[in-house]
Order: C-alpha cells, then sequence, then structure tokens
C-alpha cells in the first residue's frame, strides 16, 4: 500500500512539473489566449482547460522531432494530439509566436503551411491544399490576422498582415494586407478600414454569383424601360 501511494506521488509530481513547464515556456500563448477571448477568465483556465493550447504544446514537440528527421515520431505525436482535441496540425507546419485557436474542433492544418505571429483561428478552419499542387500547396497567413470560424484557406497563396477572413469564406487567392474577405469564393469588402462597395468596384469582385445576379438585374432594367 505503502508502495503504491510512492508511485501515485511520483506520478502527481511529474504531472505537475510538466504543467509548471509548460506554464513557463508557453506563457506568452497563454496571455495572448487570455487577450483575445472574453470567456477566458484566468491564466490557469486556459493552462488546464484550452485545447488549442494543448495542441499548440504537442505541435512545438512534434514540430521539433519533424525538423530532426524524425518524422514518424512527430507524425505520430500530431494524431495523438489530434484524437485528444479534433484539431490537427501537421508537424511540418511553421508556425509564429503567440498563437490562439478558439474553441479549436475541425481544425486541420497543412504540412506546408505557414503562420505568421499572433495569428488567431476559430474552430473549423482549414489551412489546406487545393489537390493539384504540390511542394509548397498550403497558405502562407501573415501576422496578425483572425481566421472565422469554418473558413477554408486553400492553395500556396498569401494572406496579408492585419486581414480577417469571415466565417465560411472560401479563400483561393492572395489577400492584400489589411482587408477582411467573405462569401464563396472569397471576395474582399474591407481594405485599410474603407468599405469596399461590390457593386461599384468591379476590380473587387472574384464571385461570379454577383456577376451573374447583376446582369440578371441590367436585363430586367433593360425589359422594364422597354
Ligand atoms: C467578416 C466579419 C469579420 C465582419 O467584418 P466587418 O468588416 O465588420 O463586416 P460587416 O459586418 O461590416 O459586413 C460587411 C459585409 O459582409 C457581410 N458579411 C459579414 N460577415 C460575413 C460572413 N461571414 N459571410 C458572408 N458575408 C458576411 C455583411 O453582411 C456585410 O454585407 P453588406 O455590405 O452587403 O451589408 C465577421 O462577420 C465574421 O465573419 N467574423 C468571424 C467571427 C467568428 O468566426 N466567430 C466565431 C466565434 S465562435
Amino acid at each position: 500500500m505503502n508502495y503504491f501511494i510512492q508511485i501515485l506521488l511520483i506520478i502527481l509530481a511529474l504531472i505537475l512539473i510538466k504543467i509548471l513547464l509548460i506554464a513557463l515556456f508557453f506563457r506568452q500563448d497563454i496571455r495572448a489566449a487570455q487577450k483575445r477571448d472574453p470567456a477566458a477568465k484566468s491564466f490557469i483556465e486556459v493552462l488546464l482547460l484550452y485545447q488549442g493550447l494543448h495542441v499548440l504544446v504537442a505541435y512545438r514537440a512534434a514540430h521539433f522531432l519533424y525538423n530532426m528527421h524524425m518524422f514518424f515520431l512527430a507524425r505520430y505525436i500530431s494524431q495523438l494530439a489530434r484524437f485528444a482535441t479534433g484539431i490537427e496540425i501537421h508537424p511540418g507546419a511553421k508556425i509564429g509566436k503567440r498563437f490562439f485557436i478558439d474553441h479549436g474542433m475541425g481544425i486541420v492544418i497543412g504540412e506546408t503551411a505557414i503562420i505568421g505571429d499572433d495569428v488567431l483561428l476559430y474552430q473549423g478552419v482549414t489551412l489546406g491544399g487545393t489537390g493539384i499542387e504540390k511542394g509548397k500547396r498550403h497558405p502562407t497567413i501573415g501576422n496578425n490576422v483572425v481566421i472565422g470560424a469554418g473558413a477554408k484557406v486553400l492553395g500556396n497563396i498569401t494572406v496579408g498582415d492585419n486581414s480577417y477572413i469571415g466565417s465560411n469564406a472560401v479563400v483561393i487567392k492572395d489577400v492584400p494586407l489589411n482587408s477582411t474577405i467573405v462569401g464563396v469564393p472569397g471576395r474582399i469588402t474591407k481594405q485599410d478600414g474603407r468599405k469596399i462597395d461590390v457593386s461599384l468596384d468591379h476590380m473587387q469582385v472574384f464571385d461570379p454569383i454577383i456577376q451573374t445576379i447583376e446582369e440578371l438585374q441590367k436585363r430586367i432594367e433593360n425589359l422594364e424601360k422597354k
């Protein structure tokens, strides 16, 4: 019995040390989560309960092993983390500082994705390939970018610094700096704080549905005139 209690105490001490090390080495990421999630009440809450932080800890270990060419072990850790959190980050992806995943479930980040500093992803985001590219086939996300719930950013494209991808957008082309993108396929609705009226600014229209509606509207107006 005494022996059993000693083993239990050692296990508890190891868990405590692990938690303290994570608190020490990931304090910037924890503070970023506190800053960006109004629901985060304390440092300890983020440390113990946030899946986004737990998957990041696993990713940092897996990425280290990936860089050491220990690909199988790296992938094994990332798959375990995926099982535990529902978030899949390929160990080959490159992720900057103060990265925060809010809610998290259903996120996929591909092998050649590059993510800058201070990036926030919500649940259901995919940073994926289009399925036809080889080599660098996943997006490069700039600094201070927010990607809304369910958005898909596909292919070897670049999302400029300080941009905001709206929820459920599908982005398949480069996004300039300081832009807000919404819709499928993604279109710019705001740039440098200025609202872009898609019906006036045809340079910004990538959306074939909007173009078709505009053409139909013109035909109806012509018919009404006749
Ligand atoms: C895109 C977003 C950032 C709003 O940005 P904004 O610059 O404040 O945009 P506005 O609210 O002024 O809307 C601009 C236009 O885009 C439309 N729009 C906004 N969000 C949209 C979205 N996700 N999909 C499609 N259209 C959207 C608006 O209806 C508006 O259209 P209009 O100009 O024809 O009226 C926000 O709507 C969003 O999607 N945030 C994601 C947040 C999220 O994922 N939260 C998850 C929490 S769990």
